[in-house]
């Protein structure tokens, strides 16, 4: 009975068969990395709840042990094996079929899930990075990023120059013998700036620096930074990928030689999630690009209808002409994502009760999910004024994540509720 349910779980089960490039997006987001023979003849993929694997008997460890040792070879020569799992924290069922998934989708040779963005992007840093090494981040990064940058890899000896996203010569100019790695994110939080990746991806590499994106706002639907030259992209999946706002989870995807360096120390620093939120994750991204390609014409239509609105002072949208970025937005992305950021024509007060009178947004500090989100982004920053005009946010700012609600009904919501201020 164990051969046959081992014979069941790997013999016949051949990953289906996509190719990355040309399959498209709605299909790989349904079948790449599963099996069309699961155990049990079960359609979903099943939640291994466990945190360990057992073994046989002596035979089979030592069978373990031996694949082992092939795959650290194949690892060191930037390739990778195969192998069963071992202990939890450093490998899941569930969670490698989320990992298959997500790594075809982005066109990366492999990928790491983690239980956080969080997670995943300081994995991704102290994985790659030493003592002594220096790495440049945008300055309109996630905050927490800029913080764990800024205040916490000092204390590890590795040293940060933040520079701004069109900041071209300060880029140049912030390169030194010791960079290693340039962390980028686009579109950022909140005005949706995009960064030309081509350009970023060419340029760093002859200068042997790793380049790394958080394509958080951006999806796997809308922009592909691997296929544009850049090394890494990271996603907070707790957004867009899981799209339901009931997980936390981060991913790294990229080329094994830096990939398996990073799922080693993930292996170490144990930012592992679980497997039901891996099952979630994979569930949410069946729908990633039905979700995804309304919430981007949600936010096209919102955006068009608030830039025309004598109530609205200005809107940040990379699909509008209006955009600093918008020429570098329309060569890169194939669609301009679901946050649409604006300035209310009034003060503090007045823009927080715009706010409160909209009838279908949540509010929240949050974005991806199917349901409509909506934040007075200064207030997240601080009481303080000084500090949230350090921060270099207008107190009239609103960061709208649309849901997949109905258009018609979201901009009738955002009528009613500019009327009322
Ligand atoms: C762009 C971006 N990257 C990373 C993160 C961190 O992700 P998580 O909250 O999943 O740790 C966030 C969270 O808001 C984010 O907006």
């Amino acid at each position: 009975m164990m051969i046959e349910t081992e014979s069941a779980l790997h013999a016949p089960d051949e990953p289906v068969a996509l190719d990355c490039v040309s399959a498209h997006d709605a299909t790989h987001v349904v079948h790449a990395g599963e099996t069309k023979c699961k155990p049990d003849d079960a359609l979903t993929v099943p939640i291994y709840q466990t945190s360990t694997y057992t073994f046989a008997d002596t035979d089979a460890i030592l069978a373990f042990m031996a694949r082992k040792a092939e795959r650290t070879t194949a690892r060191e020569a930037g390739g990778d094996l195969d192998m069963r799992n071992e202990y939890g924290r450093y490998s899941n069922p569930t969670q490698r079929v989320v990992e298959q998934k997500l790594a075809a989708l982005e066109g990366g040779e492999g990928a790491v899930l983690f239980a956080s963005g969080m997670a995943a992007i300081t994995t991704t840093i102290f994985a790659l990075l030493s003592a002594g090494d220096h790495v440049i981040v945008l300055r309109d990064s996630y905050r927490r990023t800029k913080e764990f940058a800024k205040s916490f890899l000092p204390r590890w000896g590795v040293e940060t120059t933040l520079v701004s996203i069109d900041d071209h010569k300060g880029l140049a100019g912030a390169v030194r013998p010791t960079t290693r790695m340039i962390f980028g994110e686009t579109p950022t939080n909140p005005y949706l700036r995009v960064m030309d990746l081509e350009k970023l991806a060419a340029w760093a590499k002859p200068l042997g620096i790793i380049t790394a994106v958080d394509s958080t706002f951006a999806t796997p639907v809308n922009m592909h930074p691997l296929f544009l030259g850049i090394d890494l992209v990271i996603h907070s999946a707790t957004k867009y990928l899981g799209g339901h706002n009931d997980l936390l989870a981060g991913v790294v995807v990229g080329p094994h030689r830096l990939v398996t360096q990073i799922e080693a120390t993930r292996g170490l620093l144990g930012g592992v999630g679980g497997p039901q939120d891996a099952y979630l994750l994979l569930r949410g991204l069946k729908t990633l690009s039905l979700r995804v390609r309304q919430q981007n014409q949600n936010a096209e239509r919102v955006a068009r209808y608030l830039e025309g609105h004598p109530k609205v002072a200005r809107v940040f949208y990379p699909g509008l002409a209006s955009h600093p970025d918008a020429e570098v937005a329309q060569r890169q992305m194939t669609g301009f994502g679901g946050v649409v950021s604006f300035e209310i024509a009034g003060n503090k007060e007045q823009t927080s009760r715009f706010v409160d009178q909209l009838r279908i947004p949540y509010i929240g500090p949050t974005l991806g999910g199917v349901e409509s989100i909506v934040q007075q982004q200064a207030l997240f920053i601080s009481l303080d004024p000084e500090e949230r005009r350090a921060a270099g946010m207008s107190d009239s700012l609103v960061r709208y994540a649309l849901g997949i609600e109905d258009p018609d009904d979201l901009i009738a919501d955002l009528a009613q509720a500019l009327e009322r201020i």
